[in-house]
C-alpha cells in the first residue's frame, strides 16, 4: 500500500508519530471514538497506537491513513487496513470521522480509496467487522460492495463479518470462519 493517496476532497497519508497530538483529539473524544474500548485517556495510548500501525506497515505492508481535508489540512479522521480479527492476508478495513465532519460522505470516500488500494496491492479479500447497531458503518460497507458472510458473538454482543474480493477475481474465501481451528486466523483483536 502506498504512503499517500489523494481523493476528490481528502489527502490520505500514513500516520507518523508527529500526528499523535492531533489524532489524540479524535481518540479522546467520547462522541467520536465510540469503537473498541472507547475513548483514549492519555496521549501515550495514541502514540502507542500509531507505533503499532507503523509496525504493521513495516512488517505486513498494511497502511493506516490520516484523513485531511485537501483544502484546509484539517485532520478529520482515519482509515486503513489492519490485521484485526481476520489476519494480514485478508485484513479488516476501518474508518472513523470526527463528529463535526460526518454526513458528508467523507468516510465513504476514504474507505473506497483504501479498498481500491488494498486490491491494487494484491490483497485477495478485505473484511469489515461491524456491530449490528452501527447503521452508518453498515451503509458504508454496503456501498463498497462488502456482503455479510457470518456473525459471531463476543463479550460486547453480536458482530457481523462482511467481506469483498476484487470484482474481477471474486472467489469464495479460502478461510472457513471463526469456528475453525484450521488456520488460527481469528484472534479476538480489538480494532482500537
Ligand atoms: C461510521 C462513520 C465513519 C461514518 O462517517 P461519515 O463520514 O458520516 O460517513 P458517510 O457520510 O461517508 O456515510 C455514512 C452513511 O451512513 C448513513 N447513516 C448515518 N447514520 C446512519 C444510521 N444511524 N443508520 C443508517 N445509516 C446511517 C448516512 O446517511 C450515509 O449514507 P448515504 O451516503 O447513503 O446517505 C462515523 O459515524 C464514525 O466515525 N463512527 C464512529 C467510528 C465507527 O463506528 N467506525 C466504524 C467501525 S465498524
Amino acid at each position: 500500500m502506498r504512503d499517500a493517496i489523494e481523493t476528490t476532497r481528502l489527502e490520505l497519508r500514513r500516520f507518523q508519530p508527529s500526528d499523535a497530538p492531533e489524532l489524540h483529539e479524535i481518540f479522546s473524544d467520547p462522541m467520536t471514538h465510540t469503537i473498541g474500548a472507547g475513548p483514549f485517556t492519555s496521549l501515550a495510548e495514541t502514540q502507542t497506537w500509531i507505533e503499532r500501525r507503523v509496525r504493521a506497515f513495516e512488517e505486513r505492508g498494511l497502511a493506516w491513513y490520516a484523513l485531511r481535508l485537501r483544502d484546509s489540512g484539517v485532520l478529520v479522521g482515519n482509515c486503513g487496513a489492519f490485521i484485526g480479527r481476520t489476519g494480514s492476508l485478508e485484513p479488516e478495513l476501518g474508518y472513523e470521522v470526527r463528529l463535526g465532519y460526518r454526513g458528508q460522505g467523507l468516510a465513504s470516500e476514504a474507505a473506497q480509496a483504501v479498498l481500491d488500494e488494498c486490491f491494487a496491492s494484491g490483497i485477495a479479500r478485505v473484511w469489515a467487522t461491524i456491530r449490528p447497531h452501527n447503521g452508518a458503518s453498515l451503509r458504508i460497507a454496503a456501498r463498497l460492495g462488502l456482503v455479510r458472510e457470518f456473525s459471531r458473538t463476543d463479550e460486547r454482543g453480536e458482530l457481523l463479518y462482511l467481506s469483498r474480493a476484487p470484482r474481477s477475481t471474486a472467489t469464495d474465501s479460502p478461510f472457513p470462519g471463526p469456528d475453525s481451528s484450521q488456520h488460527g486466523r481469528w484472534p479476538a483483536v480489538s480494532p482500537g
